[in-house]
């Protein structure tokens, strides 16, 4: 949803089930910025979420400006020559109920982009977009501390989607992207950050750009009683 649908101001947000159904992946965005003072409320916001014992073990690296050009013309040619460094490899390939839905996500994002099954080069073109913050303005990177384990990582979870929900509550559409923890040591370098906290993803945001087909990708949710056990 973008600002303009919304009509909101620095000031206002959606009421919380309105916040929850309209955040969803945007993967086309406009190019103008997000002011630092929603910025800086919206991530403050995002500070409140819950963690173990308070112990908040999260660090964002946020760009915006000159260094978000220059880090996405970064990504674009050290993903495109293979230089990949990633703090958290893949545990593994989905199975059952998982790889279904892993393609039923899929086959609706290149659907909505008219990209057919077969089209290994559109697929592949579209995939590069990653890289390239879906052209978003802002690019936030999430890093938890190298000692953190599962506990933190959940911990990291919930301040980001917490960060997402304040995004889309002011009218600002996110993307969380694994594929940008793909260049953990480009990150830290260009963020200054040392190498005792480990990048977990980014999320691309700023004002959806509503024309592009991208954005036209909606997906659904398993039912209630598949992932909801109530015991009375
Ligand atoms: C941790 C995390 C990593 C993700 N990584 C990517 C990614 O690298 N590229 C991408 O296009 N979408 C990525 N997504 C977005 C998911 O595909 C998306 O959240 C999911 O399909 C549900 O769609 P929705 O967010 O529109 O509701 C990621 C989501 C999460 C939570």
């Amino acid at each position: 949803m973008t600002k303009m649908e919304t009509g909101l101001g620095a000031g206002d947000s959606l009421t919380f089930d309105e916040t929850v159904l309209a955040r969803r992946s945007v993967r086309a965005f406009r190019p103008d910025p997000v002011p630092q003072p929603l910025l800086e409320h919206v991530f403050a916001l995002a500070g409140r979420a819950p963690s173990n014992c308070n112990t908040q073990p999260w660090l964002s690296a946020v760009f915006g400006g000159a260094a978000c050009e220059r880090l996405r013309r970064g990504f674009m040619a050290d993903f495109a020559a293979g230089k990949v460094s990633m703090d958290f490899p893949y545990a593994g390939k989905y199975d059952g109920i998982y790889k279904d839905r892993q393609y039923d996500a899929a086959e609706k994002l290149y659907g909505a982009m008219g990209i057919e099954r077969a089209d290994k080069a559109g697929r592949g073109a579209a995939f590069m977009r990653n890289f390239a913050f879906f052209d978003a303005p802002h690019v936030a990177f999430l890093f938890i501390p190298d000692w953190a384990g599962v506990r933190e990582a959940a911990d990291a979870g919930m301040y980001a989607q917490t960060l997402m929900l304040g995004l889309a509550a002011h009218g600002i559409g996110s993307c969380p992207q694994t594929a940008l923890s793909f260049l953990c040591d480009m990150v830290r370098a260009e963020a200054g950050i040392d190498a005792s906290w480990k990048l977990l993803f980014g999320i691309s945001f700023g004002y959806e750009d509503d024309g592009q087909p991208a954005n036209a990708c909606r997906l659904g949710r398993a039912v209630l009683d598949d992932t909801v056990r109530f015991v009375n």
